[in-house]
């Protein structure tokens, strides 16, 4: 399958459920290949062309955002990549990321500017999310008065797990936490801005860390709709799930079936296959200003 490339020769740092990490000494490679994984399940099926659309909306926001933090990226041109992989340029174009090597800070820190998925399960249940008390009167979807940190565990099997910012702290220490915090929440804000200018809100999202020669680094990828929530401005109505510009949509088709949610996972449907790719395209365009070709 396309989306599943190994490259030989090269030292492989990690295999995600999305991305192929490779080791190129102090560098990483990055490859977004055109998984696609629902319930943290990877499906049978890749959407052709997701890991370069997704890179280039990651590439967007890194050099949107880099005024508020710098980050891992080093290159994204072609003839960055080793000699070696001239063979694949055809199939790496758009979809690699040259990148600094981090020590990754293991949490995912998310950011909501709305209630939904985990978090509103969470407040049905408590009234919180992550610790933090919200009003009693949410409804699904609704906006919240401002954006809140609710940081989850980088879970090496199974799921992540929502932690309050008390555990991070006495996982990170103070300084480093409030620093994760204050830059997910500038980042979001700053983000969230151009892309309700642009008919796309951001109900979430999630960042992550690392740390290269002392420095504190944005690394992973950024804002996209596998990391991201993006729901269609126009639809945009509190108190239902919202119509959106991510995976939700082969989560819904997912749900339809009996599926117990664990490998091996059922085939997509070329039309379901077709949407979530436009979808994906779609999302690409409104972020960038640019078709996606
Ligand atoms: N600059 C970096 N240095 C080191 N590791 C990085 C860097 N950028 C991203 N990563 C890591 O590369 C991996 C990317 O792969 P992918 O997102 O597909 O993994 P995943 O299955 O989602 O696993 P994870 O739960 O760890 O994110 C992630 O583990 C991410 O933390
Ligand atoms: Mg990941």
């Amino acid at each position: 399958m396309l989306g599943d490339v190994m490259l030989p020769g090269i030292k492989l740092f990690k295999k995600g459920k999305v991305r192929n990490v490779y080791d190129l000494g102090n560098e990483l490679l990055l490859i977004a290949t055109d998984r696609i994984s629902c319930f943290d399940v990877i499906l049978s099926d890749s959407i052709p062309d997701k890991g370069r659309i997704l890179t280039g909306i990651s590439i967007f926001w890194f050099s949107y955002l880099s005024d508020i933090v710098k980050n891992h990226l080093i290159s994204s041109d072609i003839m960055s990549l080793p000699s070696s992989l001239s063979e694949y340029g055809e199939y790496l174009k758009g979809r690699f990321m040259i990148t600094k090597k981090c020590r990754v800070i293991p949490f995912e820190c998310v950011v909501r500017g709305y209630i939904s998925g985990s978090g509103w399960k969470e407040y049905k249940q408590n009234g919180r999310i992550c610790g933090i008390k919200l009003p009693a009167d949410l409804k699904e979807s609704d906006k919240l008065s401002e954006p809140i940190f609710t940081p989850a565990t980088k879970a090496s099997v199974g799921h992540d797990e929502n932690v309050s910012f008390q555990t991070m702290k006495e996982s990170l220490g103070v300084e480093v936490s409030t620093k994760v915090k204050d830059l997910s929440i500038a980042l979001y804000t700053k983000a969230a801005d151009l892309a309700r200018s642009k008919g796309i809100i951001i109900a979430d999202t999630k960042f992550e860390f690392g740390f290269c020669d002392n420095q504190l680094l944005l690394i992973d990828e950024v804002l996209t709709p596998d990391s991201s929530r993006f729901w269609p401005k126009e639809d945009y109505a509190p108190g239902r799930p919202q119509a959106s510009f991510d995976k939700q949509f082969v989560r819904d088709y997912l749900e339809t079936l009996d599926w117990a949610k664990t490998p091996p996972a059922p085939r997509l449907p070329r039309e379901i296959i077709e949407k979530t790719q436009d979808k994906y395209k779609k999302a690409y365009k409104i972020i960038t200003g640019k078709d996606f070709i």
